[in-house]
């Protein structure tokens, strides 16, 4: 059966990444994580205070920054590592959410990790999920998804996840960071969130997270046996 590769891209907390996954593990797919990666790259910014607005400073830490995805067979999930480390936990906090935007802006720091994600996918036969999958890192994927979700929606179900995590943070905290981040990553210069021409649309708003899997793995299923 040919591989193929899935292009999941939409705003903020639409449900992408679990959804992602779960393809992923029912179809014997990698799992590519990509805003884990531009978080990671913020998180390295940060603690060795690499100035946003130096672009050679940006420059010269990219090389140094290496992230990678290590398989943990105890909790039997995908851990993101930053130079070695297991920083899974680290990324998903709200300091890190409320500059990663700004981060990813950066069209040197896109150049590399799209560079990086177009080499972990070469093979196909694997689910990727960010901003600019369908448009930038994959146009030829052969199956594009574009989620959306009501921005409420989506507020509430980041605010249990951070809770479920030990952060309680107020909703509408939340929703200003997710309205912040839809703007910045929508109207930068470089990779913009964008619907791609043949993405096909999925409203998450009032799916469950199962509806929205088996809806993935449908499609999936009628790309591969059109090849
Ligand atoms: O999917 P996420 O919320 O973990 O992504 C974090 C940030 O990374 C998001 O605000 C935008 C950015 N991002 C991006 O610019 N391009 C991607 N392919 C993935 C994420």
């Amino acid at each position: 059966m040919p591989k193929i590769v899935i292009a999941i891209d939409g705003f903020s907390s639409c449900g992408k990444s679990t959804t992602a996954k779960q393809v992923a593990a029912r179809m014997g797919y990698a799992y590519i994580d990509t805003g884990a990666m531009y978080r990671s790259v913020t998180l390295y910014f940060l603690e060795n205070h690499i100035a946003l607005t130096n672009p050679k400073a940006v420059l010269d830490a990219l090389p140094h920054i290496h992230i990678t995805f290590n398989f943990n067979p105890k909790t039997g999930r995908n851990e993101t590592c930053l130079n070695g480390l297991n920083v899974e936990e680290e990324i998903r906090k709200m300091y890190i959410s409320n500059i990663v935007s700004e981060v990813s802006a950066i069209p040197e720091v896109r150049y590399a990790m799209v560079a990086q994600q177009q080499k972990l996918g070469r093979r196909r036969g694997v689910v990727m999920d960010g901003r600019d999958i369908g448009t930038k890192v994959f146009p030829d994927a052969e199956l594009k998804v574009f989620m959306t979700a009501d921005a409420v929606i989506r507020a509430q179900r980041r605010q249990i996840e951070l809770l479920q995590k030990g952060e309680m943070i107020g909703l509408d905290v939340i929703l200003e960071n997710l309205k912040k981040r839809d703007f910045i990553d929508s109207n930068r210069s470089e990779g913009p969130l964008r619907k791609a021409e043949d993405a096909i649309e999925l409203d998450t708003s009032y799916l469950t997270l199962d509806e929205q899997i088996d809806w993935v793995i449908q499609q999936a299923d009628e790309k591969i046996s059109s090849l």
